[in-house]
């Protein structure tokens, strides 16, 4: 159909040895933080996560401050009533609003969809022939190519486009030539303490990144246990084949 051409960006976690760079995934969860998160839910990672081998490498002592900044809604308590209490490691991220209608509410009656799982989501395959190429290469970053490409695919309307009011003009968006998002970054909106350029486009990039982490956590370790499988299929293989060769040699 009308989908968008999304351009394959440099990954640090392409490719069979590809690794997910932890600078760049903390400074994609600082935009997370905090641009996002005041329309977007991350429900399914919870902040202990963020300590995990093979995600943005925080210390516990940092997780817990982190979600001590939050406050999460418990209970019910013994008189059935819910209560407000600090933020513990093992909390899921708090949704910004407290259900869809109240988000809708808030967004012009759009609703801004929970990013957790939103970088496989938007995988989208490409036709024939393309996505043979993808699987024998094992491409699976087309997620965080989309991510960017939205994140980065605000323009000016070309001429004769209607933009209805409350919609923006995106290249990137999969379902149509505008969306209900506002662009929601611009150069120099996040401080970065590591030295990274400050522009819309490493920002995008870096929460993206942060975004494939979140929806695939484990990549890393899929990535070494996959490298093993194939290194002792090979060596087998060969195994298998010489002893083949024995058993077969005196047979003329
Ligand atoms: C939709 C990401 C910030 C409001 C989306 C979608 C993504 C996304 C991936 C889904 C697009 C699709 O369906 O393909 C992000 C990221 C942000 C961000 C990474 C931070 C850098 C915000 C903010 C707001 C917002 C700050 C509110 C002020 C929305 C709304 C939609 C949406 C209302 C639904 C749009 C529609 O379906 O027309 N966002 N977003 N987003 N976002 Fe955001």
């Amino acid at each position: 159909g009308d989908a968008p051409h999304v351009e394959k960006q440099p990954w640090s976690f392409a490719g069979p040895f590809g690794q997910f760079d932890k600078a760049q995934l903390q400074r994609g969860f600082q935009v997370y933080q905090e641009v996002c998160s005041s329309c977007h839910g991350l429900s399914l990672v919870a902040f202990r996560n963020l300590a995990e081998e093979g995600g943005p490498g925080f210390s516990v002592d940092e997780v817990k401050a982190l979600a001590a900044e939050y406050s999460i809604v418990d209970g019910p308590d013994d008189e059935g009533e819910m209560f407000e209490r600090e933020g513990k490691p093992f909390d899921k991220f708090p949704s910004p609003f407290p259900n869809e209608q109240a988000a809708r509410a808030s967004n012009n009656g759009a609703y801004p969809p929970d990013l957790s799982l939103m970088a496989k989501a938007r995988a989208v395959t490409r036709g024939f022939p393309w996505f043979v190429l993808d699987i024998a290469t094992q491409y699976q970053e087309n997620g965080p190519d989309y991510l960017y490409g939205l994140l980065t695919g605000y323009h000016e309307a070309p001429e004769g486009v209607e933009v209805p009011e409350g919609q923006y003009y995106n290249t990137g968006f999969i379902a149509g030539k505008t969306l209900a998002m506002a662009p929601p970054l611009s150069d120099e909106l996040v401080e970065y303490s590591d030295g990274s350029p400050m522009t819309t486009d490493q920002y995008a990039r870096d929460v993206s990144a942060f975004l494939m982490w979140a929806a695939e956590p484990h990549l890393e370790a899929r990535k070494r246990i996959g490298f093993g499988v194939m290194a002792f299929l090979i060596l087998f293989a060969s195994l298998l084949y010489f002893t083949k060769r024995k058993i077969w040699s005196n047979v003329d």
